[in-house]
């Protein structure tokens, strides 16, 4: 039975669950009733904000009183810059969360189809069901984007495609030659978004430059976030790259003040800050390897990842995740994302690494 309210709804929305967020520390430690509990469950990065941020952030305290530039002048001058493309292909977000909501709102009708990867980003389902479109979810093969399904699962009636590199939460990515091969069977007409949060730690000669089928006149965007490697996630701030005309539908769609004026100066002094970048870069990835050489002598088979999380099945992954939570360890239960005998671990620092592996050989019983 509906309630009164639900009567009212707009009907898409009746069998929506809403997005599961990590546990919070602050939540677990209210629970337990204790203090020092650690975060590895939402892929933040385990550095804190650079010194040169949280300057930033203190001068502009002063200016709170006043509305954010709504066009955010500066930070899409230096992202166009940064990028080699013109300051009208850059629109910021609050997240890149909300860049995909205004993707599937400005283009999906009711009946369109959206292709995406599963499991990947939980929120692809949610916002395609939200605008009335059609989800048309392809399993992974290997822990990795079937490309060659994604692109046989394109129909006439196909509006966008959610390609996410690195994928989430499996951490693998596709190549520049497997892109290059899934572009030329996408027809012209669709929409590709490349969304990209985990980028920077996953570079390499064989990483796809997204930002090229663009440049070629191809209808893609690709959307990036200050969430992870410039360790701001707290203030929401990301960026999408597509064609001005694009672009400016998604204006039309936007609040007028969705970036606040704390993340607008914050993601600039970042751009300015690769010293910070470098040393996230370095530490996530001799962290990650390390985490996946003891997962391997736990006898678990983590899955190779580019990205600062992995993901590794443990025999009874809800008691697993439980014990840990006992012990003051947040990671991520699997079962959202269609993967029940799974959890998905983000990288922290090696003091929260180390504790996450003695916690972790003590819920799987295997202390010496
Ligand atoms: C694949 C992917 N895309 C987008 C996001 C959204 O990031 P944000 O809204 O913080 O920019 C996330 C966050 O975890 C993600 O995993």
């Amino acid at each position: 039975m509906a309630t009164p309210w639900e009567s009212l709804a707009n009907p898409q929305l009746l069998d929506l669950a809403p997005y599961q967020p990590g546990k919070p520390v602050e939540e677990l430690e209210r629970e337990l009733g204790i203090r020092g509990a650690i975060k590895l469950a939402s892929n933040e990065n385990p550095l804190p904000p650079s010194p040169r941020v949280l300057d930033v952030l203190q001068a502009a305290l002063h200016t709170l009183n006043r509305y954010p530039d709504g066009s955010g002048y500066y930070l899409r001058q230096a992202l166009a810059k940064r990028h080699g493309v013109p300051p009208e292909a850059v629109i910021l977000g609050n997240g890149s969360n909300e860049l995909l909501d205004l993707l599937a709102r400005a283009f999906v009708r009711p009946g369109e189809e959206v292709v995406f990867p599963h499991p990947s980003f939980v929120v692809y389902p949610l916002i395609v069901q939200a605008v009335g479109g059609t989800r048309v979810a392809v399993p992974l093969w290997d822990h990795r984007l079937d490309l060659s399904a994604m692109a046989r699962a394109i129909t006439p009636r196909t509006k966008l495609v959610f390609l996410a590199n690195p994928n989430n939460p499996t951490g693998t990515i596709v190549t520049a030659g497997e892109v290059e091969a899934f572009m030329a069977e996408v027809p012209e007409r669709v929409i590709v978004v490349f969304d990209e949060a985990y980028v920077d730690f996953a570079q390499g000669p064989d990483f796809p430059d997204s930002l090229g089928h663009l440049r070629q006149g191809r209808k893609v965007v690709v959307l990036r976030t200050f969430s992870k490697i410039a360790s701001l996630a707290g203030l929401r701030v990301g960026y999408g790259l597509a064609d001005p005309d694009c672009v400016g539908l998604l204006h039309r769609l936007r609040q007028p003040f969705n970036v606040n004026s704390l993340a607008q100066v914050a993601a600039l002094a970042t751009l300015e800050d690769e010293e910070h970048a470098r040393r996230a870069v370095e530490l996530v990835i001799r962290e990650r390897e390390a985490l996946c050489r003891a997962f391997a002598a736990l006898g678990l088979h983590p899955v190779p990842s580019r990205a600062n999380f992995v993901l590794v099945e443990v025999p009874d992954a809800p008691a697993v995740y439980e014990r840990l939570l006992r012990q003051g360890i947040i990671v991520r239960p699997m079962a959202a994302f269609g993967l029940g005998g799974a959890l998905r671990i983000t990288v922290g620092t090696p003091e929260e690494n180390a504790r996450l592996l003695a916690g972790l050989r003590q819920a799987l019983g295997r202390e010496a």
